[in-house]
C-alpha cells in the first residue's frame, strides 16, 4: 500500500492543506498583476503555495498565464537567461510546434538554436550565443510583455529559487536590469520566492537595492495545528488506519508545525502502525528520524567554528540576552562582536533565523538533536 504523505516534493490535490487564506491573497494578486514577493525558510511551503494558486487563477481567468521559471541549478547569468526564455516559450505555447514557431518569431536580433526531442510530447530546448545575450539582453527579459502582447494575454512570472541570482558574478547589476526592465511590464508581473530567507530580505527589503519595493513582500508561515490534525487523520483513514488526536497533536508538536517534517513524520508513524496509531509509535517514528537524521546534524556541526558551537549552546539553553558578561562566560564565547558575528554566520547558514529579536531554529529536529545528543540538557 502506498503511503499517503509525501515530503520533499511539491504538495498537491489530497496532499495540500490549509491556505485559504494565502492562496486568496495570491491568486488576487496574479489576477491584479501585482509584483510578489514571498519569503520564509526552507520547506514551508512556498512552491506548493505557488503552484496551487496559479493553476486556480488560471482556471478562474483564461486570458491569465502563469510561467513557471525554477532557478534550481542556475548558476550563472548565462543560464538565466536560457532557463528565463525557455520556461516563457514553453509555457506559453499549447503545443510545441507552436513554442518552436513562437522560438522564432519573439527574436530579432538573438538567434535562437533550438533542439527537440524525438517524441513530439517532449519540451523543445532553446540556446543562445552567450556573446549576442550581452548585447540584446532586453530581447530576453521582456518576452514576457512582448508574448502578452501579441497573445492578447497577461503573463505571470514566478520565478522559484530566485536566491541564485545572488551567485552570478554582479549581482547588482543584474539586478539593476531585472528591475529596469520589468517595472515597464503592463502586461507582465512577478512573482519571485526563495528559500534564503537573509538573502532574499537584503535584495528586497534593503532601501538601497534594486527591488527595494518592487512589489508586496509576503511572509508564509508555517501551518497552523488545527488545520494540521484533519488533515493527517484523513490521510490515515483514506488508507483503513485510523490515529488518535492525542498521536496527531503529538506528530505536529514534535515537528513544530513545519510542513515537510509534518508529513515526513505522519508518513514514519503511518509505516509503524497495522491499524490505529498511537502516541508511542509516533514517538518512536521522532526517535527514528532523529537517528537517521544525526550524521547529516553532526556533518553540519563539524563544519562550525567553535564560537558558533558556544552560540548554539546559549541559545539551545534558552538564554535570551547572550551578549550579558556572564552568560558569555558561561558558553566561552569571547565577545559581543563574536557573539553577533556567530549569530550572523548562523543565519547566513539557514540554521538560525530572527525574527523581530527573536532568534530561533530553522529546523525543528536539528533542534531536538542539539538539546538531547549534541548539548545533553
Ligand atoms: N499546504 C501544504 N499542505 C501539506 N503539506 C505541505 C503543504 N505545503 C508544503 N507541504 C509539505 O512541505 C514540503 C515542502 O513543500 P515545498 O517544496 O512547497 O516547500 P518550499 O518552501 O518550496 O521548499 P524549499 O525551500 O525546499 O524550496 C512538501 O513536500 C510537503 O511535504
Ligand atoms: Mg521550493
Amino acid at each position: 500500500m502506498e503511503a499517503p504523505f509525501i515530503f520533499g516534493r511539491i504538495a498537491t490535490d489530497e496532499n495540500f492543506t490549509d491556505r485559504d487564506q494565502e492562496i486568496k491573497h495570491l491568486v488576487n494578486n496574479f489576477e491584479s498583476l501585482i509584483n510578489t514577493i514571498i519569503i520564509s525558510p526552507r520547506r514551508w511551503g512556498k512552491s506548493s503555495l505557488v503552484h496551487k494558486a496559479s493553476s486556480i487563477a488560471m482556471q478562474e481567468d483564461r486570458t491569465l498565464k502563469v510561467c513557471s521559471v525554477d532557478l534550481f541549478n542556475v548558476k550563472t547569468e548565462e543560464q538565466f537567461y536560457t532557463v528565463f526564455a525557455q520556461s516563457l516559450i514553453q509555457g506559453t505555447a499549447s503545443k510545441w510546434d507552436e513554442a518552436v514557431e513562437n522560438a522564432k518569431k519573439f527574436f530579432s536580433h538573438l538567434v535562437p538554436k533550438i533542439s527537440i526531442g524525438t517524441d513530439p510530447g517532449s519540451k523543445i530546448s532553446i540556446d543562445f550565443d552567450w556573446e549576442e545575450i550581452k548585447k540584446n539582453p532586453d530581447e530576453i527579459l521582456d518576452l514576457p510583455e512582448r508574448i502578452a502582447h501579441s497573445k492578447g494575454i497577461r503573463i505571470v512570472v514566478c520565478i522559484d529559487e530566485f536566491q541564485n541570482i545572488s551567485e552570478f558574478d554582479d549581482p547588482l547589476f543584474f539586478q539593476r536590469k531585472l528591475r529596469a526592465n520589468w517595472q515597464m511590464h503592463q502586461k507582465a508581473s512577478y512573482c519571485l520566492y526563495g528559500s534564503k530567507r537573509h538573502m532574499m530580505m537584503e535584495v528586497f527589503a534593503d532601501a538601497s537595492m534594486p527591488f527595494y519595493k518592487f512589489g508586496d513582500i509576503f511572509f508564509l508561515n508555517k501551518i497552523d495545528t488545527e488545520h494540521f490534525v484533519p488533515f493527517i487523520k484523513k490521510r490515515f483513514t483514506s488508507t483503513g488506519k485510523t490515529i488518535t488526536e492525542d498521536a496527531c497533536r503529538k506528530i505536529v508538536a514534535l515537528a513544530d508545525n513545519h510542513p515537510y517534517y509534518v508529513q515526513q513524520l505522519s508518513q514514519l508513524s503511518w509505516l509503524r502502525c497495522l491499524s490505529e496509531c498511537r502516541e508511542e509509535v509516533v514517538i518512536k517514528a521522532h526517535s527514528s528520524l532523529v537517528e537517521q537524521l544525526s550524521l547529516l546534524f553532526t556533518n553540519l556541526m563539524e563544519t562550525l567554528t567553535f564560537q558558533q558551537t558556544c552560540y548554539l549552546h546559549a541559545v539551545i539553553a534558552g538564554e535570551k540576552a547572550i551578549t550579558n558578561s556572564e552568560t558569555m562566560h558561561k558558553y566561552h564565547i569571547s565577545s559581543a562582536t563574536a557573539a553577533s558575528r556567530s549569530l550572523k554566520t548562523l543565519i547566513n547558514k539557514d540554521i538560525l533565523d530572527s525574527k523581530a529579536g527573536v532568534v530561533s531554529f530553522q529546523d525543528p529536529i536539528f533542534e531536538y538533536w542539539l538539546r538531547h545528543y549534541y548539548f545533553r540538557i
